[in-house]
């Protein structure tokens, strides 16, 4: 299977945002990645439900919408109200992940859950039967631009193993420090997905860096 590119729209230029849009409606992005922060869960705010449904209304591919905040079950309407395909929730903030899960797939999204470079993929086992997507972080999540944890690529190595041996068909994500570099370690370590926010929007030509890390798997 191709590998899946999920921009984070968190480096676009907010000031223009529609014409970042429509650089990833032109390109070879899979998802558009949106990432929701809460000043409580993680140590910063980006954007809200407000600035979502311009996003949503402009961007012809499906969102994967990561939620860094607290209590995110508050949220699945509003979510859902988007047109969201992907709703990632943070297993450190859930302690009724199973009915939260439960709870977006009623709500007729695919769950996925994620989690922070000191948690470890154990404590996925009993829920990688029921999600679509793990979403293991690359970094501590709040900002983009950071440098990628290199045992997160380990850990990748782990889930996969895991979801081999469970018999899950989750998808593997990665998000935070992906590059061209991390990324091909990620993808040969078996993830299935990829984020990417400052390899993207740095880029001069944020189009063709979307066609490379496409080519990494
Ligand atoms: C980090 C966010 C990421 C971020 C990734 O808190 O969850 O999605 O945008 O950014 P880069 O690719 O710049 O590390
Ligand atoms: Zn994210």
């Amino acid at each position: 299977m191709a590998i899946i590119i999920s921009p984070s729209i968190l480096s676009a230029d907010f000031g223009h945002l529609a014409d970042d849009i429509d650089i990833l409606n032109r390109s070879e992005a899979d998802w558009i990645h949106c990432d929701i922060m809460d000043g409580v869960f993680v140590p910063n705010i980006s954007f809200g439900f407000p600035i979502l449904k311009h996003v949503a209304r402009l961007s012809q591919k499906p969102l994967d919408v990561h939620l860094m905040i607290v209590q995110p079950e508050k949220f699945i309407a509003e979510v859902k109200a988007l047109g969201a395909e992907i709703m990632n929730v943070h297993y450190e903030v859930c302690p009724h992940l199973n009915r939260v899960v439960q709870q977006i797939k009623e709500a007729g999204m695919l769950p996925a859950v994620t989690i922070n470079p000191a948690t470890p993929v154990s404590v996925l086992r009993d829920i990688v039967n029921d999600v679509h997507m793990i979403l293991v972080m690359g970094v501590n999540p709040g900002f983009g631009g950071q440098s990628f944890i290199p045992r997160t690529v380990e850990k990748v190595r782990e889930l996969r193993d895991l979801l081999d041996e469970m018999g899950s068909n989750a998808l593997i994500e990665v998000d935070g420090g992906v590059n061209l570099t991390t990324g091909s370690r990620l993808v040969e370590a078996g993830a299935d997905a990829l984020v990417a926010g400052n390899a993207v929007f740095s880029a001069a030509d944020p189009e063709s860096m979307i066609h490379q890390l496409k080519d990494l798997g």
